[in-house]
């Protein structure tokens, strides 16, 4: 503000000024400038004669000189200024804490020469932090989390006087953490987490920082390994390093941290052991070093710790448990699924401590659940699968009214299970699948008003299925399938409204289908094959307008199938081997059904295997006629092109005699066909597709299997350093390792290599065929919408463990670099497979060698930005292309539209779900009742997106996330808080892995 104007401002105030201080007037005129939509500041009035009695204000005590201004949660919007503020000559204190000051930080913020503490957190700042903060000379408190700084920390923050907290979390900045800071030797906090920086490392001068007692960096983009020199901070409590790339392993100067009650060093790359000597840390409450790949195992000596909390999962721990970690007087929280853990848990684990949290899940354990994990009646969680447990479950648990999530499926369990498990008042997830428990589902049950998921399949479970399940109205899901539940169905059942999967194949039950089963308006999947069910299908199955999945074969059901059937929207219709008969209705005499009713001698209909329903004995006769005609013609047809194949093929294998004694194979499965056959077949009017790389053509072999063929060619590469444009030769060397990896992955979701011919110019891949061609294709044509929500939320899935698979369990990982929707090819029943991976980074090698990683892969549409300053390419940017796919298969467009203008789809979906909502974003073809899980995985999907790679989950977790969509479908989970930190991870078992389908 210039004094001239400042001037003018006075005398418009004159009539008032007569009055107020000059503090106040400074003041008054802050005011001005602001927004007040709340009048937070109506207090604020200009004939009192000091503004000390304004609300917010404080001042000296000869009341006349304002030394503290706290505006904090007022609403107020406008701009800081310093001009004016700073000009309150004993001003020490501003607080205007989560509001929406915009704008800048000034320079002048350097005049506020008696400012000991400044909070402007939880506002709208941005432009870059001004150096001269630190010529505040009795500045002790800045706090400027949460708003939207950009830009690096300044240099000159090292030269701060007195400054004991500083905080930067939650904002924009860019750099690196600057060494300098090291010589603030005034710092007790230093947080800086959530920021973009540019990967660095944790400078070793942070360690010259003696009276710091917290050092926040969680997801600061640090790389390199944790310096020694930490070990100095002999006061530090909390130590936060979680979510960044460190390695190496922890140091021992570690162990040196006496006053530390918190480590958190989860989601890293952390190698070795634990550090031997913990036993030091005796203040230490939390240790997480989750998901990381630390090795050795659990030592002793961590259990003499006053442990509240010891989560290692995800690691590579091994050996037993120590015995002493039951006598931890303070433990709640134990998580160490994911590791290679054996032994006995500990016998009397929980009874020294309020256990709350123990997830041993996906580790080797044996011997029994012990008795006294729930003494203390605290325990919520209890998550055992895929270990060797055995025995009976103790019968104290079914008195442990905390629990809520129990799942023990996957392991050696046998025996009844208490009557008080069944009833427990606050459990929604039961799963005692695949053990080998006996007895009946107890009347109990009753009791489980919580219950929304009960899971247990494959045991020997026996016995009627207790009317009382029908008053279970949370029930969603039940899974019984695979024991030896008899009797019939209760009537009850009918009235479980929520329930969507009712799951009993492969049991004894009779008598027939209940009546009344409008009411399962939510039923997306029933399965009672394989029972002794009689009677007629109700009509009232029509009704039940989002089932998808109904298998009721090989039971002895009678009567007609009911025409309402044809309504429904069936992925999978199994009638099949029952006493079904009449005609067919004719909508569902389809393709996709011709399996669907075999085995039904009285059913007539259209379709292969039934009987054609006209009178047979009248046109027998011309049959036989018409079959001798049709075999005749057949004879004459086959040797005819018997013969005009052998011509052409000598014909051809004269032409080809030359090249084909250079081709070399390398085949990777035991083969059914010789590269003679497919040297003979690539022809144009073969070709299914052209890319990039090479062309692809589809090949019938003599077995009757298609095969497809890809050949490359030696193509034009742009050289991205030297901008030219060059032939890029195959390196055959480098070619032949990658193939040979490639041909060595077996994954259910990723395209079979079969072989591979080579020759000096031209490379042969020959792969499996997929029928349905690839997503991208069939997605944007006009058969999109054939493409049901319950299909691509499978497809997602599909592909998801795919490249999960080619991220985290190849050795060495290996990064896609080309993920789009045309990569994902789709067998005959639309499972997906992630093709043409890998290749394309060796296909693109340059002449110049080791450079494919710095050529540009990807397509239009699907590169992650970071391609922009960075050349590195690495698994994130899979998964932001993965991403684009996700929005793909939700929004039904293209990743690049002329309609979105100079946008692609990522950023066209951020701005529509911010204009418009979620309904102009998703797909008008699907159908509105998935709208929840289309939103959900729309959700994945955005995230993928994350324009900054850091926040994009891993591969491993996307997969998870979309599991999570199709499973608890109503449990939400919340993003923890996290010691009061707002913490993006989510706290789940690791036990998650799609087990509960
Ligand atoms: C700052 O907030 C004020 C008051 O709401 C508003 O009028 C102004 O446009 C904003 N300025 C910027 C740069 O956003």
């Amino acid at each position: 503000m210039s004094i001239p104007l400042f001037l003018l401002f006075l005398f418009s105030l004159l009539p008032f000024t007569l009055s107020l201080n000059q503090d106040g007037l400074y003041l008054y005129h802050f005011k001005l400038s602001l927004d007040d939509p709340d009048s937070s500041l109506s207090s604020w009035n200009p004939r009192h004669l000091t503004p000390c009695s304004w609300a917010g204000v404080s001042c000296d005590s000869s009341n006349t000189s304002v030394t503290h201004l706290d505006l904090s949660n007022t609403n107020i919007a406008g701009p800081f200024s310093a001009s004016l503020l700073c000009r309150l000559p004993n001003l020490s204190f501003i607080s205007l804490f989560n509001n929406s000051i915009n704008h800048t930080l000034p320079l002048d913020i350097s005049s506020c020469h008696s400012l000991i503490h400044l909070d402007l957190s939880q506002n709208l700042l941005t432009g870059s932090l001004p150096h001269t903060l630190s010529l505040l000379p009795n500045l002790k408190y800045l706090d400027l989390t949460g708003n939207n700084f950009s830009g690096p920390i300044p240099d000159s923050f090292g030269s701060f006087q007195k400054l004991e907290v500083i905080s930067l979390v939650y904002n924009l900045l860019e750099g690196t953490i600057p060494a300098s800071l090291g010589n603030v030797t005034t710092l007790k906090m230093l947080n800086l987490s959530y920021n973009p920086f540019f990967p660095g490392r944790i400078p070793p001068e942070i360690g010259n920082l003696t009276n710091l007692e917290v050092l926040w960096l969680t997801q600061c983009n640090l790389v390199g390994t944790i310096p020694d020199s930490l070990g100095n901070l002999k006061k530090l409590k909390d130590l936060d390093l979680a979510f960044n790339n460190l390695y190496g392993s922890i140091p021992s100067s570690l162990t040196e941290l006496t006053s530390v009650n918190q480590i958190e060093l989860y989601n890293n790359s952390l190698s070795g052991e634990l550090p031997r000597g913990m036993s030091n840390l005796t203040a230490l409450r939390l240790l997480d070093a989750s998901m990381n790949h630390l090795t050795g195992t659990i030592p002793d000596e961590l259990c003499r710790l006053p442990l509240e909390s010891l989560n290692l999962y995800e690691n590579r721990f091994e050996g037993e448990l120590p015995e002493s970690i039951a006598n931890s007087p303070n433990l709640y929280e134990l998580r160490l699924f994911g590791n290679r853990l054996t032994g006995k848990l500990p016998a009397n684990l929980g009874k020294n401590s309020p256990l709350r949290w123990l997830d041993v899940s996906t580790n080797q354990f044996w011997g029994g659940i012990p008795a006294s994990l729930c003494d203390h009646g605290q325990l919520e969680e209890l998550l055992m699968i895929h270990n060797l447990f055995s025995g009976e479950i103790p019968a104290s648990l079914g008195m442990c009214q905390s629990l809520t999530r129990v799942r023990l499926g996957f392991n050696r369990l046998s025996g009844e299970v208490p009557a008080g498990i069944w009833g427990l008042p606050h459990v929604y997830l039961l799963e005692l699948v695949d053990n080998s428990f006996s007895g009946s589902i107890s009347r109990t049950i009753a009791g489980a008003g919580n219950l929304s998921l009960l899971i247990l399949s494959k045991n020997n479970f026996s016995g009627m299925i207790p009317d009382e399940i029908g008053w279970l109205e949370n029930l969603e899901a039940f899974s019984g399938s695979d024991n030896n539940f008899s009797g019939s169905l209760p009537d009850s059942i009918v009235n479980l409204g929520q329930l969507g999967t009712l799951d009993l194949h492969n049991n004894k039950l009779s008598g027939e289908l209940p009546k009344g089963i409008r009411t399962w308006r939510k039923l997306n999947e029933l399965n009672l094959a394989n029972n002794e069910i009689h009677g007629k299908i109700p009509d009232e199955i029509g009704s039940l307008s989002v089932l998808n999945f109904l298998d009721l074969s090989q039971n002895q059901l009678y009567g007609k199938i009911p025409r309402g059937l044809q309504n429904l929207k069936l992925n999978q219709l199994n009638l099949s081997y029952n006493r079904l008969s009449g005609q067919l209705p004719s909508l569902l005499a389809k393709n996709m059904y011709r399996t669907s009713f075999l085995g039904n001698p009285g059913l007539c209909g259209d379709l292969k295997g039934l009987c054609d329903g006209r009178d047979e004995e009248k046109t027998a006769g011309y049959v036989w006629l018409l079959r001798a005609i049709f075999i005749i013609a057949t004879l004459v047809f086959v040797v005819g092109v018997v013969w005009f194949y052998f011509k052409y093929r000598n014909f051809k294998n004269a032409r080809r005699a030359i090249d084909k004694s250079k081709w070399t194979l390398m085949s990777f499965h035991k083969l059914g066909f010789s590269e003679d056959e497919i040297l003979n077949c690539l022809d144009d009017d073969n070709e299914i597709g052209s890319g990039s790389s090479g062309k692809v053509y589809k090949v019938v072999l003599s077995n009757g299997e298609a095969v497809a063929v890809k050949k490359l060619w030696g193509g034009v590469v742009k050289d991205v350093e030297s901008g030219d444009y060059e032939k890029g030769y195959v390196q055959d060397n480098a070619f032949d390792a990658e193939v040979e990896t490639l041909g060595k992955i077996r994954h259910k979701n990723i395209v079979k290599l079969w072989c591979c011919c080579t020759t000096r110019d031209c490379k042969l891949l020959v792969y499996e065929y997929m029928p349905n061609g690839s997503l991208g294709d069939l997605l944007h044509s006009s058969k999109g919408g054939l493409l049901d929500w319950p299909t691509r939320y499978k497809i997602a899935v599909d592909a998801a463990e795919g490249l999960s698979y080619l991220h985290h369990d190849c050795v060495p990982a290996i990064v896609h670099r080309d993920v789009k929707s045309s990569n994902i090819l789709l067998d005959g029943d639309f499972g997906a497979r992630v093709a043409d991976f890998g290749v394309a980074k060796v296909v693109e090698t340059t002449a110049k060698g080791a450079k494919s990683m710095s050529v540009i892969a990807g397509s239009c549409g699907y590169i992650a930005p970071e391609y922009a300053y960075t050349l590195r390419v690495n698994e994130k940017s899979d998964i932001y292309s993965f991403g684009v796919v996700i929005l793909e298969l939700v929004t039904g467009r293209r990743p690049v539209e002329p309609e979105f203008g100079e946008k692609d789809l990522v950023k066209w979906v951020c701005t529509t779900l911010d204009q418009k909502g979620v309904d102009h974003v998703v797909d008008s073809r699907l159908d509105s009742c998935f709208k929840e899980e289309t939103c959900k995985v729309l959700n994945i999907g955005l995230m993928c997106t994350c324009p900054l790679p850091i926040n994009r989950p891993a591969m491993r977790r996307v997969v998870k996330m979309l599991q999570e969509v199709g499973t608890d479908n109503n449990q939400t989970k919340p993003a923890a808080k996290k010691n009061g930190k707002l913490s993006p991870y989510y706290y789940d078992d690791g036990s998650d892995h799609g087990s509960v389908a």
